[in-house]
């Protein structure tokens, strides 16, 4: 095992045994999601003394955590969500890592943990992206999926803010997030369970949120649906966003609707890039309330045309049905005619994938 300090912070201890070529090439073949892990990880302890310390890139391996370890009893644990991509001439493209980079912070602030900086974040990324870049799919619809988090590691049981982390970088291939999106996804309204409160972690990407949100989308899967979609908690009436996506109503005269950043959804960077890319398509983009039983009339008046949820794992998937305990109603004329979600599906993924020009500065090469 070689060791080059490549960095103030992280240090490469290079594997002298990563999955061979072929092996490798078979696995990315057809990856699915979140099963198809890379070579390495990027590893930083911090501590009160030492502050971020010890940073460094090895061999993909399990981690030594202690039984008392905090988060493992009150759940101090952050995440993000980020991919690169494979563009023209085989260069490596991350989209927007920075805002990832910020969100982290934010919610490493939400849940009282000491936030990893920035550039420590960025840097982590980029090392791991580049040692494993062969991990990256060519095939459309193909990405690395890299998936930041932070731990709370201290061994201790009295309920407070811990005062050590691990904050951690894997990657895995991954290819489309649903299985099949041609015709779009089915939904289930979530009426029982909520995903957020005012005053509570939905704006964090936590752990607890998606712990939280799996009653409710075990409910979604016995009725058919993909993917559940959560109502405010204090109405029950405005939607707020899916359990992994935000979402977009796409109305019949080039108007979008979006539910508002009001504390209880997820900054989703595909939305706000989203958001933009519409605006400068000549789409009314607007960040409003939108209730349950309005989207069940528009969908049924002929006013909504689509819906769509988004978010890095998504991409855009649109919803071709919603249901309830309450009934099912359908979205646009035919579900796979999503002209509108395809036209902005379609202009993201050329500006991740680097072939088209990024007006927007969104992309960074690895
Ligand atoms: N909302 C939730 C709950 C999510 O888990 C995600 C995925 O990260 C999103 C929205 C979309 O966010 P982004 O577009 O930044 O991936
Ligand atoms: C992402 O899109 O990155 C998420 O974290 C959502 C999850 C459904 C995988």
């Amino acid at each position: 095992m070689s060791k080059t300090k490549i960095s103030s912070m992280i240090m490469i201890e290079a594997t002298s045994n990563p999955t061979p070529a072929d092996k490798r090439k078979a696995m990315m073949e057809n990856p699915g999601f979140g099963t198809t892990f890379s070579d390495h990880m990027v590893v930083v302890r911090y501590s009160e003394e030492k502050g971020w310390h010890d940073g460094r890139l090895m061999a993909r391996q399990p981690l030594p955590l202690d039984p008392a370890a905090s988060v493992l009893h009150y759940a101090q644990e952050i995440f993000e969500g980020m991919k690169a991509y494979r563009g023209k001439d085989d260069e490596i493209l991350l989209f927007r890592p920075e805002e990832n980079a910020r969100r982290f912070r934010h919610s490493a602030d939400v849940m009282a943990m000491k936030p990893v900086p920035e550039e420590l974040f960025l840097e982590a990324v980029h090392k791991l992206v580049e040692i494993d870049r062969d991990w990256v799919p060519d095939a459309e619809g193909g990405s690395l999926y890299i998936r930041p988090f932070q731990i709370a590691s201290q061994p201790f049981l009295g309920v407070k803010p811990a005062k050590e982390y691990l904050f951690v970088v894997i990657a895995c291939s991954v290819g489309s997030y649903f299985k099949d999106v041609s015709k779009g996804v089915p939904i289930w309204v979530s009426e029982n369970h909520v995903r957020a409160v005012p005053g509570g972690t939905g704006t964090a990407k936590c752990g607890g949120n998606y712990a939280a949100s799996l009653t409710a989308q075990a409910e979604g899967y016995e009725h058919g649906c993909a993917q559940v979609v959560f109502l405010d908690a204090l109405e029950r009436r405005w939607i707020e966003e899916l359990g992994g996506m935000n979402v977009f109503f796409v109305m019949n005269d080039k108007t979008l609707i979006t539910p508002p950043l009001k504390g209880t959804i997820l900054h989703g960077i595909t939305r706000k890039s989203i958001i933009e890319l519409a605006r400068d398509k000549g789409y009314t983009v607007l960040e409003q309330p939108y209730s349950l039983d309005q989207w069940r009339e528009d969908a049924r008046s002929g006013k909504l045309a689509e819906a769509f949820a988004c978010g890095t794992a998504a991409v855009i998937t649109s919803i071709s049905k919603v249901c309830d305990t309450h009934g099912d109603f359908e979205i646009g004329k035919d579900g796979a005619n999503n002209p509108v979600a395809n036209e902005l599906r379609e202009s993201l993924i050329d500006i991740q994938r680097g072939r088209v020009a990024d007006p927007y500065g969104w992309v960074e090469r690895v």
